[in-house]
């Protein structure tokens, strides 16, 4: 991080790009440049952001741009461009399209910001991750994507609402990619430190983790058009903060796996700490065989997907 102030430009200024920005605007985290190839929505979004620095009482200064040049020296770049699901689709569905949009957005941040950390939302996130850091080549440290946050978000919800408890006394782990195949850990879930077997029958913790793990079909069947955005654009603004102001918090994102896990060249949600040089450490988890055979399918499914679809 350097002296001069931080920057952190966020690549998409849609619902999940826009929302991330707000947040990171409330939380005064210093300039923030969105970018979008609609102009007009960038600097629209971005003005009326400014306007409201008054009313929530923000200090910082949110810009709007279609022009690579302006995100010359980010710190942080998150990159949320790209099509969200309909209804009916999987986020698989959207690998060819949201390729191509990824391929020229990485160029534009490799060629203006070579030293950022990269945030990535853009969905189908474990395999745009992947193909964010071939075509930059950043280090793999460098490159991360936003999920396990939202994933435990969720079960961390359902899990408030069954036990009739706040939601700041749940804290739920949730591995693996972001779709069908994440694998959600009761093991490692607890109240308070109380495991939630003790809260809650098998039967009540079966029916959470596969509401959890279709949480984000959930949303885009209510909403019709698009998908979910408060959440997702919120746990992207957490990872920035924590690579910002350096806090090593402890999160699961989707990190480059290089042995850990008994998985090899792939990006997959596991927990890591989350610091200003991106991943400071990935956490083996202590696994059960049949926890760990999960973790296992979940990337064997993305890496098929690599080589079958974007021929890696
Ligand atoms: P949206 O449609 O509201 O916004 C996408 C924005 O990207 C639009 O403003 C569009 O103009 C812009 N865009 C498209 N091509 C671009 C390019 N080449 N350069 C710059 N900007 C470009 O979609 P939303 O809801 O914001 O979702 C964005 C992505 O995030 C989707 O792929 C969605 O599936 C994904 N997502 C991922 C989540 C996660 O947990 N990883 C959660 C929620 C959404
Ligand atoms: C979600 O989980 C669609 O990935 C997005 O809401």
């Amino acid at each position: 991080m350097t002296a001069r102030g931080r920057k952190v430009a966020i690549i998409g200024a849609g619902n999940v790009g826009a929302t991330c920005a707000f947040v990171l605007a409330e939380k005064n985290v210093g300039e923030i440049v969105l970018l979008d190839i609609f102009e007009g929505v960038a600097k629209g979004k971005a003005l009326d952001m400014s306007q409201g620095g008054r009313i929530l009482n923000y200090d910082g200064h949110v810009t709007g741009t279609n022009n690579y040049a302006d995100i010359e020296g980010s710190d942080v770049v998150v990159v949320t461009s790209g099509f969200p699901r309909q209804p009916g689709m999987t986020r698989e569905d959207l690998i060819e399209k949201n390729a191509d949009i990824i391929s020229q957005v990485g160029e534009g941040i490799r060629d203006h910001s070579p030293d950022a950390v990269i945030v990535m939302v853009t969905n189908p996130l474990d395999l745009m991750t992947y193909h964010m850091q071939r075509i930059t080549g950043f280090p793999h440290q460098r490159v991360i994507g936003q999920a396990g946050i939202l994933d435990c978000a969720r079960m961390t919800h359902f899990i408030s609402d069954a036990v009739g408890c706040s939601n700041e006394d749940v804290q739920a782990m949730v591995l693996g990619g972001h779709g069908d195949t994440m694998v959600p850990l009761p093991r490692y879930t607890t109240v308070n430190g109380i495991p939630i077997t003790q809260l809650l029958d098998a039967g009540a913790i079966k029916a959470i983790c596969d509401r959890t793990a279709g949480g984000g079909g959930e949303i885009v069947k209510l909403l019709e058009r698009g998908s979910a955005f408060y959440a997702p654009g919120s746990a992207a603004a957490i990872m920035v903060e924590s690579i910002l102001n350096d806090r090593r918090r402890v999160l699961p994102c989707s990190a480059f796996l290089s042995g850990e896990y008994g998985m090899d060249d792939i990006y997959i949600g596991v927990p890591i700490i989350l610091g200003k040089n991106g991943v400071e450490e990935i956490i083996e988890l202590d696994l059960e065989d049949s926890e760990i055979a999960s973790l296992q399918q979940s990337g064997s499914f993305y890496k098929e997907q690599l080589s079958s679809i974007l021929g890696y």
